[in-house]
């Protein structure tokens, strides 16, 4: 099992061998952080630059955690502070980091492919957290080992992925991780936030909760992405909760065993009931969190290493 690339940009394309051998090397870092004894030199003397084009607090902040774990420097740029305000532009930011010489760069940025462009201009290697509507591997990586974990396995369960499909890119990456490993995917949403193609992406595409979650092991939910919608197509948060929001009652579709999860920050009421996002017997939605420093680290640890030293 082996992970040979230098970047991560998407999911899309990798097969199950690289995925399965960073969701073992995350899962091994899980116990070591639930050790207390993960402070390690893996990365000492290395550079790791979190840099941040969009807002972001929980993926900053576990890019960070993972990377001070690691004894890695780690150093944040975010956009309100960098010259991008004062008219730089992409390509010459990257000029600058390389001089830099940073090891290791996570990218957030609200053009999708803006990641892809920099890992061709940097010499580190380039880590997307999280382009555009295009992926966020790493979300779909935690989101993974927390299934993972729960379940014993990815293969035969069918996952719902419900909401706002058009503008997540988290969607996108969990599709391709989750079909890649043979679990069966449905989209749900209104048809203005579920985009043709999905059904091209060898999901099953509904437009009614309740059919959607039928028989359900896990159940995904998804933020409405109001700042990614040019008009609103979205009528009102309390109709959209009527139809799409998950709570109990629609809940009861799926098995009575099926997890829920969000990849966060959440819109309370309006896609996700409280009650529903805090009970603890269906919501993974705290270990989630959790399994996103363990995945950043593997993945840290994994390009640190350079493509082809990774073998196991
Ligand atoms: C997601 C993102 O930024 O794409 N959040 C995250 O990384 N935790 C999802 C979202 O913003 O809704």
């Amino acid at each position: 099992m082996f992970y040979s690339q230098k970047h991560l940009l998407q999911i899309e394309g990798l097969h199950p061998p690289e995925i399965g051998y960073l969701l073992d090397l995350a899962e091994s870092y899980v116990l070591l952080n639930r050790s207390g004894k993960a402070q390690r030199d893996l990365l000492r003397g290395r550079t790791l630059i979190n840099l941040f084009f969009e807002d972001s607090t929980r993926t900053r902040t576990s890019f960070e955690l993972a990377g001070k774990r690691l004894g890695a420097d780690v150093i944040n740029m975010s956009v309100s502070t960098s010259s991008v305000n004062k008219g730089e532009t992409l390509l010459d930011t990257a000029a600058t980091l390389n001089a830099m010489h940073c090891d290791l760069l996570v990218v957030r940025h609200g053009q999708s492919g803006a990641p892809r462009l920099l890992a061709e201009k940097v010499d580190a290697s380039v880590i997307n957290a999280g382009d555009g509507t295009h992926e966020h591997p790493t979300q779909a990586l935690l989101d993974a080992l927390t299934i993972k974990r729960r379940k014993g396995r990815i293969a035969g369960l069918t996952v719902a992925i419900c909401g706002d499909i058009a503008h997540s890119r988290v969607a996108r990456s969990n599709i391709h991780l989750l079909a890649t490993l043979g679990a069966h995917v449905r989209v749900v949403g209104p048809p203005t936030l579920v985009p043709p193609e999905a059904a091209l992406w060898g999901t099953e595409v509904f437009h009614d909760m309740v059919h959607a979650l039928e028989g359900a092991d896990i159940v995904m939910m998804l933020r409405l992405q109001r700042e990614r919608m040019s008009r609103g197509p979205v009528p009102s948060e309390r109709e959209y909760f009527r139809f799409w929001g998950l709570d109990f009652k629609k809940l009861a579709a799926a098995k009575p065993d099926a997890l829920v999860m969000h990849p966060g920050p959440m819109n309370r009421g309006v896609e996700i009931d409280s009650a529903v996002a805090d009970d603890p017997r269906r919501s993974v939605i705290r270990e989630q969190v959790e399994m996103g420093v363990a995945v950043r680290m593997a993945v840290l640890d994994t390009l640190s290493r350079g493509p082809g030293r990774n073998a196991i």
